[in-house]
């Protein structure tokens, strides 16, 4: 959950570092740091707590000697607290070797008393400062900077990325990647280590992939890759399909509003190049026909949001190609002793790719003999290099740590799998395929139309509600993760207690919640159609209203028998029942977003949250 910049080149890499860890600070926020090889071959480094304009203010008033080789580091904290003595850089062999790490190492424990032993004293709580002193330890007797990671790396258990450099070695930044990721960038006569492109791709687009246990070195000049013997392996390279400006803020208060603006696009680029005369054909899944019409069984795993987007992808996939599903949150599925064989397709749907429970939850099912398929953002991520096939949302980079754009682009990735598997098993009515082809397409205008319509409303609304101590959202079929969607924007925005629920379940007990005033929302479904679940909703709403609840609800355009039992009601424009969610989801992220404003918070950065949970 930490990023991570290694830089080698003919320039001045303080600049670099700091640009680098500005894009990576979604993945933690409360401290940064870096090192830097000066001139005269020094090493000097700096680390403050709290968010990186710290360490940037710190580094202005009183800079550090500049030098061409650098690592620097933005911390989401796990071993000690957020201080300066835990950020990283941690130093070693007499503060001449700087090292920063993301991840867990697991036995750091076991690993420090041993040092301890030896004499070894440490300056900090960090599980980091154990591998630092280990790396120290091992090139004190060798000198070589890559044998001596290779000497660790064999000791450390849990999941790490480490870079580190040494003063003896201007020009070096050695890494090492286990369950954690690191990727390349090439640039001309200089290189680049990340966390993710966004480190670099300011000033290059050509990456290459680490696999998982590898250590690599970069020098201005080169690229050496070997795996965790030594043995030399061979890299995947990619070029990154987007520039630093799609990363940038451009003008917006938030890459919150910057990001929800960019739904309509978001769908609309993933549904791109998948649609052939009327039918979904998805290109990446080429030659697995005969394995997709022989599955008997769907799973999905994900966590948090793109769980939710499981949820609502389950309606679809069943509906349109008559396979069972099961959706389960990723960390619950590897802990058990799940029924899984040869035809189940396990589905795993991750924004950043690098979700340590997902990512182990693929690698589980792939052993037990599940075929996995993952449904991403972030090319070059570890899950979908982990997993048998590959089907990319192409939302462009989400930067704040609320997914906004990337849940309605899981959302149509998820409708294309399920029309792509249902024709391809004969499961779908090619009429009723059509029908949805056409619907989905016109997703994004219409996202757009909540978006221009809509969007002063509610945050108008947001804005009185501000002192709002509890909100509940209630929704039905597609409509209920929708509801549970809007609980946990709200939650992880604005910090106020928020609970989704299915409207059905109400009786069951959480209607003992409402009491006057009690705000709630609720996803209504269309009335058009059979129009019963719409009828049923309606008097749950009356339900809720009759015990005092103030009732704002989600409802299509022309829907008038919400009005009388409804405080507030926000239109979406008409859309077949199974794709009102990406339409309904629009308001509530608004809402969020616009509650934590008027409360005065940050809204790409919440508290105690980072983008990226690389950690179980
Ligand atoms: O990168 P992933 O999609 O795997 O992330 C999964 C969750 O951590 C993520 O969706 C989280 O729930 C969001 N912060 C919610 O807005």
């Amino acid at each position: 959950m930490c990023g991570i910049i290694g830089y080698v080149g003919p320039r001045p890499s303080q600049d670099i570092l700091l640009a680098g860890l500005s894009r990576l600070e979604y993945r933690g926020y409360d401290s940064a740091g870096i090192a830097v090889i000066d001139g005269d071959g020094g090493l000097g480094m700096r680390k403050r707590a709290g968010k990186l304009a710290v360490l940037r203010d710190d580094l202005a008033s009183t800079p550090l000697a500049d030098g061409t080789t650098g690592i620097g580091h933005t911390r989401w904290a796990t071993h000690g607290g957020p201080t300066d003595a835990n950020a990283h850089p941690h130093l070693a062999d007499d503060d001449k070797l700087a090292v920063i790490h993301n991840g867990i190492i697991e036995n750091f424990a076991e690993l420090k008393s041993e040092l301890v032993g030896e004499g070894v004293t440490f300056r900090s709580e960090t599980d980091t400062e154990v591998a630092a002193a280990m790396i120290g330890r091992e090139y004190a007797r060798t000198g070589d900077l890559v044998s001596a990671f290779r000497a660790v790396v064999s000791r450390l258990e849990g999941a790490y990325t480490l870079l580190a450099m040494h003063e003896d070695h201007p020009g070096l930044v050695v890494g090492a990647r286990r369950n954690s990721p690191l990727v390349i960038g090439l640039g001309e006569g200089e290189n680049f280590l990340g966390s993710d492109v966004a480190a670099f791709v300011e000033h290059t687009r050509k990456a290459l992939a680490i696999g998982q246990d590898e250590i690599v070195a970069i020098t201005p000049g080169g690229v050496e890759v070997t795996d965790f013997s030594g043995a030399p392996v061979e890299v995947e390279a990619f070029e990154v399909t987007w520039d630093a400006s799609a990363a940038e803020k451009g003008g917006w208060s938030s890459f919150m509003a910057k990001e929800v603006s960019e739904e309509p696009e978001a769908v609309a680029n993933t549904i791109r190049g998948r649609i052939h005369e009327g039918r979904v054909e998805i290109p990446e899944l080429d030659g697995m026909d005969e394995f997709l019409a022989d599955i008997d069984r769907i799973l999905v795993i994900a966590c948090g949001t793109a769980a939710y987007a499981g949820m609502v992808g389950k309606y679809a996939l069943e509906t349109w190609t008559r396979v069972p599903v099961d959706v389960e949150l990723a960390h619950e599925f590897r802990y058990r002793d799940p029924v899984l064989s040869p035809r189940t397709l396990v589905v795993s749907i991750s924004q950043s790719g690098e979700t340590m429970d997902t990512l182990m939850a693929v690698k589980y099912a792939r052993s037990r003999g599940a075929k996995t398929l993952s449904i991403c953002n972030t090319q070059g991520a570890t899950i979908p290099r982990e997993s048998d096939a590959i089907v990319y949302t192409h939302a462009g980079p989400e930067v704040a740590v609320a997914s906004t754009k990337a849940f309605v682009a899981q959302i149509t990735a998820l409708y294309l799998l399920a029309l792509h598997v249902g024709r391809v098993r004969g499961a779908i009515d090619p009429v009723v395929a059509v029908e949805a082809v056409t619907e989905l397409e016109a997703v994004p205008g219409k996202i757009a139309r909540v978006l221009e319509t809509e969007q002063a409303r509610i945050e108008q609304l947001a804005h009185w509600m501000a002192d709002t101590r509890s909100v509940l959202f209630l929704g039905r079929n597609v409509g209920y993760p929708i509801a549970l969607e809007g609980a946990l924007k709200l939650k992880e925005l604005a910090y106020i207690h928020a609970e989704g629920f299915a409207a059905g379940e109400l009786k069951h007990g959480p209607i003992a919640l409402i009491e006057p005033g009690q705000p709630v929302f609720v996803v209504v479904p269309s009335p058009r159609g059979s129009g019963e679940m719409h009828k049923k909703v309606v008097s749950n709403i009356e339900e809720i209203r009759a015990r005092g609840a103030r009732v704002i609800a989600i409802a299509e355009e022309g829907d008038v028998a919400v009005l009388p039992a409804a405080d507030e009601v926000l239109r979406i424009p008409l859309a077949a029942p199974m794709f009102e969610p990406l339409l309904a989801v629009v308001p509530l992220h608004i809402f969020a977003m616009g509650l934590a404003e008027a409360k005065g918070l940050d809204v790409d950065q919440p508290r105690n949250l980072a983008k990226s949970v690389t950690v179980e």
